[in-house]
C-alpha cells in the first residue's frame, strides 16, 4: 500500500519517496520484498502516483525474476479499499501479504515467518506491544485466536486498554481474502473500508486467524511525520554501526555515524566521528577516516588515512585510492580518480578523471582533472590543469619525476616529459622536453630607488 497522502509530512514529495538511510521507504519495502521470491509483486497508489511509480521503475527495472504492477485507487478509502484495487490482479490460490509502503524496516525473516504462520490455512497477522499503544487497532482475542482488530476511534474504553495491537502486515489465503474483501463496509467512525475488518469475516467464515508476536517495534514502524523519520534513522544507523563493530570496525560514536548504502572493512579500520558513507564503499585493513569525510562509490585499499572534512564521491565511475595513500584534510576526489599507492592528496586539492602513479604528491590548493600523472610527481601549491577550452575537455600528461612549481597552468592538451621542471607562475600551452626548466612567465625586473606616490594633504 502507497496510496496514502502522507499529510503529517507536509511535504510535496509523496510520502514513501522519502528517504530513510539514502534510500527510499518504498525501496526498503521492495527489497524486503524481493527477498521471499514473490509470484508477483502489486503497488498500490494513489497519492503522487506517477513519482511513485516513476521511483519504482527507476529503483527496480523489471527482470526475468521480479517485477512490479501498479494498481491505482482513486480516491482513497481506506486500507480495505486500497486492497480491493488489487483483487483483480490477484491469483485465485497462493498466499497474499499486505505490506505498507511506509514501514520500511520489516526484515525477511520476520514475514517469512508470518507466512509460514498462514501456511495457506489461516490468516496470519503481525502483532506486537508497543510501550504506546494509542492510535493503533487492538488485538481482540480468545486465547490463541484473534477475534477482531479494533481502531483506536472505534474501540471501547475496555479494548483501549488492550496493549498488543496490528502492526498493519498480514498474511492470508488469497482465495478466502478476496471473499473478505468484498464484504467490508464503511460503517465506522471514520468512514473507512478497514482492511482490519477482513479479520471478523474471516472469523465467521470459521477461517483460523493467529496472531505471530514480536518484540522490535523497529520492525513494524510506520513513518507518519519527519521526527519519526528521524528517530527510525537513528535506530537504522545504531544498529549498523553495531553490526560494522561486531566485526571489529572501530566506529567512534555510533549516534554520529551514517551509513546510506553497503560498507565493507576489512580489519582494524577506524572511523571517527560525523561520517557518512554512500552507494558502495570499501575500505581495506588499517584504513583510518578522519572526522567529518563523506565517502561515496570508492575503495580505500589498505593503510590509507583519509584526513578529516574529506570529501570523495566516485559516483558512477568510482574512486580508487591506494595503500598508505594520505588523502586531506578538505580534499576533494571526484569520479574516476584512481590514486596509486602512497599518493599525497593534500588540503584543498580537487582531483577528477585523473590517474596519479605510486608516490605522487599534491599537498595544497591544487586542481587535477583529466590527468595522468607519474610515479613521485610533485605538483606545486596552487597549479591547475586548464583542462576544458569552454567546448571540449583535454587531457594533461605529467611524466614521472616532474616537478610542478607553484601557481602554474598547464593548458591541455600538453605533456610534459618525464624528470622535467616548470617554474612557479608559469603557463604551459606547450609540451615540455625531458629534464627540462621551463619557465613561461613574464621576466622579474627591478627598477632601483623606486619612490612610492605619496598621499596628496587634504584642504579642509
Ligand atoms: C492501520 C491499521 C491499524 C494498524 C496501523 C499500523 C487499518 C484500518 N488500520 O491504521 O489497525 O494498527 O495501520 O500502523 O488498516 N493507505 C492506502 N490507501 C488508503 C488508506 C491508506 O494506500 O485509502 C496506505 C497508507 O498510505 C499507509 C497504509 O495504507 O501506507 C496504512 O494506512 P494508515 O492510514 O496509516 O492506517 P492507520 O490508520 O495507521
Ligand atoms: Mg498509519
Amino acid at each position: 500500500m502507497a496510496a496514502g497522502k502522507g499529510t503529517r509530512m507536509k511535504s510535496k514529495l509523496p510520502k514513501v519517496l522519502h528517504k530513510l538511510a539514502g534510500r527510499a521507504l518504498l525501496g526498503h519495502v521492495l527489497l524486503t520484498a524481493r527477498q521471499l521470491n514473490p509470484r508477483r509483486v502489486i503497488l498500490i497508489t494513489g497519492h503522487g502516483a506517477p513519482e511513485v511509480i516513476a521511483y519504482c521503475t527507476d529503483f527496480m527495472p523489471a527482470d526475468g525474476g521480479f517485477s512490479i504492477k501498479n494498481v491505482h485507487q482513486e480516491p482513497q478509502l481506506g486500507t480495505g479499499h486500497a486492497v480491493q484495487q488489487a483483487v483483480p490482479e490477484l491469483g485465485d490460490d497462493g498466499i497474499t501479504l499486505v505490506l505498507s509502503g511506509d514501514v520500511p524496516l520489516t526484515q525477511a525473516d520476520t514475514l517469512q515467518a508470518l507466512i509460514s504462520e498462514c501456511a495457506g490455512k489461516q490468516m496470519a497477522l503481525l502483532t506486537i506491544e508497543p510501550a504506546n499503544p494509542f492510535g493503533y487497532g487492538r488485538i481482540v482475542r480468545d486465547g490463541e485466536s484473534v477475534k477482531a482488530i479494533v481502531e483506536q476511534k472505534d474501540a471501547s474504553d475496555d479494548q483501549k486498554l488492550i496493549r498488543e495491537i496490528y502492526s498493519g502486515i498480514m498474511a492470508a489465503p488469497t482465495a478466502a481474502l478476496k471473499q473478505f474483501l468484498s464484504k467490508l463496509d464503511n460503517h465506522n467512525a471514520q468512514k473507512e473500508f478497514y482492511l482490519t475488518d477482513v479479520v471478523k469475516h474471516a472469523v465467521a467464515a470459521g477461517l483460523p486467524v493467529r496472531a505471530m508476536t514480536i518484540n522490535d517495534e523497529a520492525q513494524v514502524a510506520g513513518i507518519n511525520s519527519p521526527a519519526q523519520l528521524q528517530e527510525l534513522e537513528r535506530e537504522y544507523q545504531k544498529r549498523a554501526a553495531y553490526r560494522l563493530m561486531e566485526q571489529g570496525v572501530r566506529i567512534a560514536d555510533a549516534a554520529r555515524f551514517d551509513l546510506r548504502g553497503d560498507l565493507n572493512c576489512g580489519q582494524d579500520v577506524s572511523i571517527d566521528v560525523g561520517c557518512v558513507f554512500e552507494g558502495s564503499v570499501k575500505l581495506g585493513d588499517d584504513v583510518r577516516i578522519g572526522a567529518h569525510c563523506v565517502l561515496a562509490n570508492c575503495e580505500i585499499a589498505a593503510g590509507a588515512v583519509i584526513h578529516p572534512f574529506t570529501h570523495i564521491d566516485g559516483e558512477k565511475l568510482g574512486v580508487k585510492v591506494g595503500s598508505g595513500a594520505l588523502i586531506g584534510p578538505f580534499a576533494r576526489l571526484r569520479p574516476g580518480t584512481q590514486l596509486a599507492d602512497e599518493v599525497h592528496i593534500g588540503n584543498f586539492v580537487e582531483v577528477k578523471n585523473s590517474t596519479l602513479a605510486k608516490g605522487a604528491k599534491a599537498n595544497h590548493l591544487a586542481y587535477l582533472g583529466d590527468a595522468t600523472v607519474g610515479e613521485r610527481v610533485n605538483y606545486g601549491a596552487g597549479s591547475i590543469t586548464a583542462n576544458y577550452d569552454g567546448a571540449n575537455k583535454h587531457r594533461t600528461v605529467i611524466e614521472a619525476d616532474v616537478h610542478v612549481g607553484s601557481n602554474c597552468v598547464l593548458v591541455a592538451p600538453v605533456t610534459l616529459g618525464a624528470g622535467g621542471t616548470v617554474g612557479g607562475g608559469s603557463t604551459i600551452t606547450k609540451d615540455t622536453p625531458a629534464g627540462a626548466l621551463s619557465v613561461a612567465r613574464g621576466k622579474q625586473v627591478s627598477i632601483a630607488n623606486w619612490q612610492r606616490p605619496v598621499k596628496k594633504k587634504q584642504s579642509r
